[in-house]
């Protein structure tokens, strides 16, 4: 059998890793939801979710990877023991796949007004009437929607395709950087906007009147998106560590590179929609139609335009490909495919799978499921019940099958030091893993179905 693949380096990993968990649920999304939810007491909820919930089912997964150096059917098969928990396993790499391909077709669309902004078509938009008339032209064409979506996906493949230290490691070493440089530049240009205080002031302070069970089922849903759990990505990624390796020092410090991210995207979406005196909740148009009208007010708004679809697209790519590296790696452990026949193979399905998403809003508009879109519908399925379930069998794998002293032992493997000096991470990972992540994943998911109403 062929040598598993590994990371080069701790810092790769951790910019592997960062760049899966960071994407468009950061960038997009969090600013949007944020809007919508009552601001800051949004976010005081999403950060007890992260804490309580992503970050143990964040560690369940990485280590369920780490421990058996195996792909998702296989890792979950060997740690449960049965045939159960080989179709959990197999189940996450198939829900990773589906989010995927819908994922494609959006960051096809991101990819798309990157190139109007160079073209100068999104920094010239006045009027809400134009960007929104502007908006719909392009997403109402089918052609348009399927060429970026495969436009998006060669790039992608491109970077598989190299492998796992030659093309994911080295791609993420490449384009975070990239990205955390762009960002940083457009929260500058942001924040000394004419206004831009009276956004940041929005998003601090907590409008908990807003706030709804709905509201904390979608915080939880963001912090599963945003780590990529319940989809086999952190399983896999986990499974190309060494066992020396520090668990705690690697991943802490993706988690909080997550949420500076989201901060900070937040905090710059918000001083440009403010300093354009718009509404912060428009809802997912916010990204395509919103911050267009204000780039055409703001000096140097070509640029910025430019920079800012770039950033999301680096931020898109680095995540698209670690939802598609599961399948890779099913392929490659499960049937004994090659790299490059794996990658390949899996992009061809990927953009197949993801045709009817990205002709969702134009050929496909009339075809509604359960008075939803087909993008709309697959995003939902996904974001609320495939990946929390995902990540509710992780932490009750983890937890209570194979034994909360069997995954702390593995978790103090390289970090025997760190548990030392800090006797409460024992207690913190023991309570988590076997009552604070199921539970609370159990009564949000409840929630979800109607049973509390
Ligand atoms: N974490 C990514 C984001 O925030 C999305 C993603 C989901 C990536 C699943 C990989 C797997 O956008």
């Amino acid at each position: 059998m062929k040598e598993r693949a590994h990371w080069g380096s701790r810092m790769g990993f951790i910019l592997a890793v960062a760049g899966s968990a960071v994407g468009l649920a950061n960038i997009w999304r969090l600013p949007y939801v944020v809007g919508e939810n009552g601001g800051a007491a949004f976010l005081i909820i999403y950060l007890l979710c992260l804490a309580l919930i992503g970050f143990p089912v964040f560690m369940s997964e990485i280590v369920i990877g780490r421990t058996t150096q195996l792909s998702p059917g296989k890792a979950f098969h060997q740690i449960g023991g049965n045939r159960f928990w080989s179709w959990i396993g197999h189940g996450t790499i198939v829900t990773g796949f589906l989010v995927s391909s819908f994922y494609s077709a959006v960051a096809g669309w991101i990819l798309g007004y990157l190139v109007e902004s160079l073209k100068g078509n999104v920094s010239s938009l006045n009027e809400a009437s134009d960007a929104i008339h502007h908006y719909n032209s392009l997403i109402e064409n089918p052609f348009w929607g399927v060429g970026f979506h495969a436009l998006f996906l060669i790039i992608c493949v491109c970077v598989l395709y190299l492998g796992v230290k030659e093309g994911i490691e080295r791609g993420n070493k490449i384009m975070m950087p990239c990205l955390l440089v762009v960002l940083c530049l457009i929260v500058i240009k942001g924040v000394t906007l004419p206004n831009a205080m009276d956004g940041i002031r929005y998003l601090l302070s907590p409008d908990w009147s807003e706030l709804t069970p709905k509201s904390v089922m979608i915080a939880l849903g963001q912090a599963f998106f945003t780590l990529s759990l319940g989809q086999g990505t952190m399983v896999t990624y986990g499974s190309y560590l060494n066992k020396d390796e520090n668990l705690i020092k690697s991943c802490f410090p993706v988690v909080l590179v997550d949420t500076g991210v989201s901060i900070l995207a937040a905090i710059a979406v918000f001083s440009i929609v403010f300093a354009g005196g718009m509404q912060p909740d428009s809802g997912p148009g916010l990204l395509f139609h919103t911050l267009p009208i204000i780039f055409s007010q703001i000096p140097g708004g070509y640029l910025f335009a430019v920079m800012f679809f770039l950033l999301v697209l680096l931020a898109a790519i680095t995540s698209q490909i670690s939802a598609m590296e599961p399948t890779i790696a099913y392929f490659q452990d499960e049937l004994g495919w090659g790299r490059h026949a794996s990658a390949t193979v899996c992009g061809i399905l990927v953009f197949l799978v993801g045709i009817p998403s990205a002709i969702s809003y134009s050929i496909m508009s009339s075809c509604k499921i359960w008075d939803c879109n087909f993008l709309d519908f697959m995003s939902m399925i996904c974001s609320s019940v495939l990946i929390p379930l995902g990540g509710f069998f992780a932490v009750i794998l983890v937890g209570w099958v194979w034994g909360t002293h069997n995954a702390i032992a593995q978790l103090k493997q390289g970090a025997s030091e760190l548990f030392e000096k800090n006797p409460w991470l024992k207690t913190y990972f023991r309570f988590c893993f076997k009552y604070a992540a199921p539970i609370l994943i159990l009564i949000v998911f409840l929630n979800a179905l109607g049973l509390f109403s």
